[in-house]
């Protein structure tokens, strides 16, 4: 079978590439690089385009015969997408509609997606199961629902089979070290925290300690990118064998709050961690914590890596790699 990785020298895709390593799938990628980094693509050929550029992408596509596409290619970050609207409808939107549209007539009509839990914004029950309505609260996650509603809308028009996986909050690094999460600029907790700890970073900040959850700081469900990948793997597999289109929930079933995930820095790194505590961020809901029924029962899925430990041991032996870089 014959992949081709959008967004793959980013950080979930480029872990995958590390996957597909260890199988005999025929991979490619194709990544504008503007958050990805060319080394993280492992040798493997890598088509430097925007899916903007419709025409360069139809031409990739209708040279190479992909059976399946795995789309990892996203703007990510809830802050930004209420500043610059605009960029988050043309990158997870606009361009996922030019994909798709390439696939439609060529006919590649297998597509894995990676979607998200903000399509579900601030939920009215805990754990959040797959069949609880979309009701975004911020930019970024409507623009996940709105790609999700247009991959109903392909599955009718051109038989497109697909799978949705909704990541939870993705973090740690590769247990060999060699790779992990980079943003620029970066606005994820865990990496963040880890940079107070070695030193790049005087504190962190919590933003709002006046939550209704058990220390007033928000919850989330953490899950470790290596399960994500596995996930992948599995949802894909599938896919090939059914044929059936499906949505699944990535998570770990558990929340942590964020002071938390500052105490259990604090134990790993034995580092002391300096708070500042401000205002709520616009567009965090208090919990998301995932029900895995679905994929744990369906596909199998069982995530191996996913406790805060190992989370955050990871991800600090990757924050010391950075640091010294
Ligand atoms: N947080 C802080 N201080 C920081 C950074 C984050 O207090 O400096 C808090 C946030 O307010 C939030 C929690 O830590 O309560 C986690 O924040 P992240 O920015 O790490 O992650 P988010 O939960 O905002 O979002 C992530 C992904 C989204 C995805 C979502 C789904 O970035 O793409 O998880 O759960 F939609």
């Amino acid at each position: 079978m014959k992949i081709l990785v959008v967004g793959g020298v980013g950080y979930i895709g480029s872990h995958m590439l590390k996957r597909f390593k260890e199988t005999n799938y025929e991979i490619e990628i194709l990544d504008n690089l503007s958050s990805g980094q060319k080394e993280n693509a492992q040798n493997y050929k890598l088509y430097v385009c925007d899916l903007l550029d419709k025409q360069t992408v139809y031409k990739i596509l209708s040279e190479q015969n992909y059976d399946l596409v795995m789309h990892f290619a996203a703007s990510i970050n809830v802050e930004e997408s209420y500043k610059n609207p605009k960029k988050y409808q043309q990158n997870n939107v606009i361009n996922t509609i030019n994909l798709l549209e390439c696939m439609k007539d060529l006919k590649i009509n297998k597509f894995i997606f990676s979607s998200s839990a903000a399509v579900y914004g601030e939920p009215e029950h805990i754990p959040v199961t797959e069949l609880h309505p979309f009701n975004p609260v911020n930019p970024y996650g409507d623009t996940k629902a709105e790609v999700e509603n247009a991959l109903k809308s392909y599955e009718e028009s051109c038989d497109l089979k697909y799978m949705s996986l909704r990541y939870f909050n993705a973090c740690g690094a590769h247990l060999d070290g060699s790779i992990g999460e980079m943003h620029k600029p970066e606005t994820h907790l865990i990496p963040l925290v880890l940079q107070v700890a070695s030193g790049r970073k005087k504190h962190i900040e919590i933003f709002g300690d006046d939550y209704p959850t058990q220390d007033g700081t928000c919850v989330r469900d953490y899950v470790h990118v290596m399960d994500i990948v596995e996930a992948h793997m599995l949802a894909m597999e599938n896919l090939v064998n059914t044929n059936k289109s499906q949505v699944f929930n990535i998570g770990n079933s558990k929340g942590f709050s964020v002071k938390q995930i500052i105490q259990m820095t604090k134990e790993i790194t034995k580092v002391d961690i300096p708070v500042k505590i401000l205002a709520r961020r616009k567009g965090d809901p208090a919990q998301l914590i995932a029900d895995n029924k679905k994929i744990t029962n369906i596909l199998n899925w069982n995530p191996k890596y996913s406790d805060l430990e190992t989370i955050v041991k990871t991800a600090w032996n990757w924050e010391k790699k950075l640091k010294i870089q």
